[in-house]
């Protein structure tokens, strides 16, 4: 059994909710979604009120999800405008930058209108309209935030691409939307050194043959080339641009943005989001599970890139009026306090991190923590991953000096945000558990070959979701089918999460991970056949299989398993250059960690790769194999462990 942890009963006393609120909301949330979401969608504003709350079907072949559809409302002037009257002369935006010798930003909400306002000039100059993609490559600094918000004003729908992924990466994101811009900056500097952004988004723009013109901010003045009539200078531009720029009055469900997110299959997909549910979860949730009041000083670490960055570094800090920090650099930068004396430096309120984090940083040692005063933190959060009991007690007990609740947050880039939680004051919390739901999602454990539902309260299955909640993902861009396939087809009538769950006895869920063919590095989610598929598309590789192992900064690590084409010959130079090959394919993150050189793969009669030999021999767990009569030639197997033994 293990241990509960509630918070203090000051903290209780002062939360949005505690126990008994947390109960009654919760059951009004999913006995009348209706009455519930009719009421909280009332916290953002809306042009033309919605009439209709719900209108969602996971109907096998009519997978039809809409919220508020009647509504209509701009997603930039709930996030800066209705803000003015109260606090323009707020700070919504502290940028800290890479280098703690460089200084910080501080934008109010008065600046951030101005600032979002010439930016959408810009896009409207350059030809953007109500509609239109716009594909953002940007390092973490607050033109990034400009860049969003300016597309959310004009009604443009913006993709952003993580800044580590390749030029052949951003390439493809920008055929797959067909977007007419491309905003980005001359470098990004992150842990002391800088990525030519620029030069990557020259080299993507070499593969796309519909027109897209390219908008380049200035980070650090480095030396980039320039195509006429196509690039053009963001801070020549914003001098001239005007400060007033009308929002577009847009529909509830007009997508607000597209990001691209790994599956199990084929090429990364574009999941589509909504502008009104999409915007009423980010707040809500933004409020009540980090405790978010008036005031606060709210740091969430992670990128603009991914969708923690969308929700919670932008979106639902900023429609809450917040305070939000934005960090260009890493963790280990200059060293492993940065962090910490971010936290003191800013007086941050809320800290929201990645378990990988956490881990990398109990490596270095308490002494890192132990020089900053981090008095001010009230509420420690985690997401991306679980996290191991050992890494949990270390951020309760050293960073948050046994005071603040931890909030490990379970959801994906297809729910918009938070769906299993704790909230802090009202749900004891259990480490390595994400606990309960949020208010109006219904999680379901089910058999998983059956599909049967298992409705006693402790369970083991895999995770879906009965009924739709305002934020989930509305389809992928350009390929409905795919949607209905991917997440509606194994398990008819509810929502597929891809991931393992176990609920205990007293209803708290605990995550086990992956059950399809997804990795998840530091928190990143990576197809395993997007690496075989890039490791593949070498001329000296004939086949590929990866897998993750337990990797222990990382959670997962990518192994890879390599068959090379007949004559070549496995050799310490081969291996670097398939390293490097991957990383110019998809980016740094998809680097394989081992490579082990494997003569034939286990297969099928039929052909099959069977992955979960592949997945025991990498985790070293020979005595695990199960049973290998069905394979066409069961001796490849003896040799993968004689390899993994030797140290590959
Ligand atoms: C996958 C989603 C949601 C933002 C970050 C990742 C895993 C996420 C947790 C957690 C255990 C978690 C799941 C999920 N995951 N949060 N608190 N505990 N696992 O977004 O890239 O879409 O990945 O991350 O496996 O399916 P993502």
């Amino acid at each position: 059994m293990p241990e509960t942890y509630p918070a203090s009963p000051d903290f209780i006393a002062n939360a949005h909710a505690d126990a008994d609120t947390y109960e009654r909301m919760y059951a009004q949330s999913v006995s009348d979604p209706e009455g519930f979401w009719g009421e909280h969608g009332k916290r953002i504003d809306w042009i033309k009120p919605y009439t209709v709350v719900k209108n969602t079907s996971f109907a096998p072949g009519n997978v039809d999800i809409k919220w508020f559809e009647d509504g209509t409302l701009n997603v930039a002037a709930n996030c800066v405008d209705r803000h003015l009257a109260e606090r323009a002369d707020q700070v919504a935006i502290i940028w800290e930058p890479d280098s703690p010798e460089e200084e910080a930003k501080h934008i109010t909400y008065r600046e951030l209108h101005a600032e979002v306002c010439k930016m959408a000039n810009i896009y409207k100059d350059l030809g953007v309209g109500k509609g239109d993609r716009v594909v953002l490559y940007m390092p973490m600094i607050p033109e990034a935030a400009y860049a969003m918000l300016a597309c959310a004003r004009i009604g443009a729908i913006h993709s952003i691409v993580f800044a580590g992924f390749s030029a052949d990466a951003l390439g493809a994101r920008i055929n797959g939307s067909d977007a007419k811009l491309l905003v980005t900056a001359d470098y990004a500097p992150r842990g002391g050194r800088s990525t030519p952004l620029k030069s990557n988004a020259d080299a993507a723009l070499l593969n796309v043959f519909h027109d897209c013109k390219m908008l380049v901010v200035k980070r650090t003045g480095g030396q980039t080339t320039w195509t006429e009539d196509r690039d053009f200078d963001y801070n020549a531009l914003r001098e001239t641009a005007s400060a007033e720029c009308a929002a577009e009055e847009m529909a509830a469900e007009d997508p607000l943005f597209i990001l691209y997110t790994s599956g199990s299959t084929g090429q990364p997909k574009g999941v589509v989001h909504s502008t009104g549910g999409y915007l009423v979860f980010a707040s809500m949730t933004h409020q009540y599970t980090f405790d978010y009041h008036d005031g606060d000083i709210f740091w969430c670490t992670a990128d603009v890139g991914w969708v923690t960055g969308h929700s919670y570094i932008v979106y639902g800090p900023l429609v809450n009026g917040a305070t939000t920090l934005m960090f260009e650099g890493v963790p280990t930068y200059p060293d492993a306090s940065r962090f910490w004396q971010v936290c003191e430096k800013h007086r941050v309120n809320q800290f929201y991190t990645a378990p990988t984090a956490i881990r990398a940083l109990m490596g270095q040692g308490d002494d890192y923590v132990k020089g900053s005063d981090l008095s001010s933190i009230r509420l420690l959060g985690t997401v991306g991953e679980p996290i191991n009991p050992e890494a949990w007690n270390w951020y309760n007990d050293v960073v948050g000096g046994g005071r603040c609740p931890i909030v490990d947050t379970w959801w994906q880039t297809e729910t918009g945000g938070h769906l299993i939680t704790p909230l802090p004051g009202a749900i004891p919390t259990k480490p390595g558990s994400a606990t309960k739901p949020f208010f109006g999602v219904q999680p379901v454990i089910l058999e998983p070959t059956s599909g049967e539902e298992i409705h006693d309260t402790a369970a083991e299955g895999v995770l879906c979701i009965k009924d739709s909640w305002p934020a989930q993902m509305r389809t992928v861009w350009g390929d409905h089918a795919r949607f209905e396939k991917t997440y509606f087809a194994d398990y008819k009538g509810y929502y597929f999460t891809g991931d393992g769950c176990r609920r205990d006895e007293d209803g708290y869920y605990w995550i086990t991970g992956r059950v399809d063919d997804v990795i998840n590095v530091s928190g990143h989610r990576m197809g395993t056949a997007e690496v075989e598929s890039a490791l593949v598309a070498h001329v000296k590789v004939a086949e590929a299989a990866v897998v993750g192992y337990p990797h222990d900064i990382k959670g997962q690590g990518i192994y890879a398993y390599v068959t090379l084409m007949n004559g070549e010959s496995p050799s310490e130079e081969l291996r670097k250059e398939l390293e490097v090959w991957v990383r110019t394919e998809i980016g740094p993150i998809a680097k394989p960690d081992l490579i082990q050189w494997a003569p034939g793969l286990p297969k099928t009669r039929s052909g099959k790769i069977m992955r979960r030999i592949l997945r025991k021999i990498a985790e070293d767990d020979f005595g695990a194999l199960g049973d290998t009569s069905t394979l066409a030639d069961p001796s490849v197997v003896d040799d993968l462990i004689e390899n993994r033994m030797n140290k590959l």
